[in-house]
C-alpha cells in the first residue's frame, strides 16, 4: 500500500505512521525526521534547513523534492509507502504524483487526520521524543515507565527546538496556508481522501486508521 499522511502540527502523524507502517509493512519516510537528521550532520545545507525549521517555516520546495525524491527512489520494492508530512504544498505534491507516475506506483490513499488547534498547542507543547530509536512520548498523555527515560533504549528524553507555543502557531498558520490546499489538490484530481478525527486517546486513533485502511 503506499499514503500519504497529512494533518497539523501535532495531530498524531508520527505517533500513527510508525504503527501503521509496521501493521501493513510499509517504509515509514517522515519529512520532518529526513530534514532534522541533516540539520543535525552540521552541513552547509543543515544550517540552511534550521533557520526555516525553528521558525516554523516550510523549507523551500526545490530542496525538500529533492531530498524527498531521493529517498522514494530508494525504496525496497516489497514494502509499501508511508510519506508522513510531505507533500505540504501543491507543487511538492504534484512533484511526487510525476515521480511515482514514472515508477508506475501511483497513491492509493491520502490519510487525513484532523484535530483542533487548542488541543494540538498542548500536545506539542508536552512533546519529547527519543533522540536514539525517534520514541515519541508525551509528558502528560503517553507517559514512558520511567519519567524522562525512553522505554525501549533508556536514552534520556529530548524537546524539539520548534516545539514552543509561539512556533507551533506559526506553524498552525503555516499548515493552514500551504498545506490544506493539498487536501483539495487531490480530491480534485480524484485521489481517495481518507479524513479521520484525531481528536480521541492514541490507540482508538489507530483502530480509526486501521479500519479506514482495511475498508
Ligand atoms: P514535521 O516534523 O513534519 O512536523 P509537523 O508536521 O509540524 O508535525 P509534528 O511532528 O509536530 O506532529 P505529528 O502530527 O507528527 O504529531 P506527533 O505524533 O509527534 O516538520 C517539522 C518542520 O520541518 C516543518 O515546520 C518544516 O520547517 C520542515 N518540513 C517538514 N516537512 C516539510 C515539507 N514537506 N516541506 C517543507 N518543509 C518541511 O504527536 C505530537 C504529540 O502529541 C506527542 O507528544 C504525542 O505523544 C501526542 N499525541 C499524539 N497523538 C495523540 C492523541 N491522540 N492524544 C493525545 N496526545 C497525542
Amino acid at each position: 500500500m503506499r499514503i500519504v499522511l497529512m494533518g497539523p502540527p501535532g495531530a498524531g502523524k508520527g505517533t500513527q505512521a510508525k504503527r501503521v507502517a509496521e501493521m501493513f509493512n510499509m517504509v515509514h519516510l517522515s519529512s520532518g525526521d529526513i530534514l532534522r537528521a541533516e540539520r543535525g550532520s552540521g552541513s552547509e545545507l543543515g544550517r540552511r534547513l534550521k533557520t526555516y525549521m525553528d521558525a516554523g517555516e516550510l523549507v523551500p520546495d526545490a530542496t525538500v523534492v529533492e531530498i524527498m525524491a531521493k529517498a522514494v527512489a530508494a525504496l525496497p520494492a516489497d514494502k509499501g509507502l508511508l510519506l508522513d508530512g510531505f507533500p505540504r504544498t501543491v507543487a511538492q505534491g504534484q512533484a511526487l504524483d510525476a515521480q511515482l507516475k514514472q515508477l508506475n506506483c501511483p497513491l492509493q490513499a491520502v490519510l487525513v487526520i484532523d484535530v483542533e488547534d487548542a488541543p494540538l498547542i498542548k500536545r506539542i507543547t508536552g512533546r519529547r521524543s527519543c533522540p536514539d530509536c525517534g520514541r515519541i512520548y508525551h509528558t502528560e498523555y503517553l507517559r514512558p515507565a520511567v519519567e524522562n527515560r525512553c522505554d525501549a533504549c533508556k536514552a534520556s528524553l529530548t524537546q524539539r527546538a520548534d516545539d514552543t507555543e509561539k512556533v507551533v502557531r506559526d506553524r498552525l498558520a503555516t499548515y493552514r496556508r500551504q498545506t490544506q490546499p493539498v487536501i483539495a489538490y487531490y480530491k480534485d484530481s480524484g485521489q481517495r481522501v481518507i479524513e479521520i478525527d484525531g481528536s480521541a486517546e492514541p490507540d482508538e486513533v489507530t483502530a480509526r486508521v486501521k479500519q479506514a485502511l482495511q475498508g
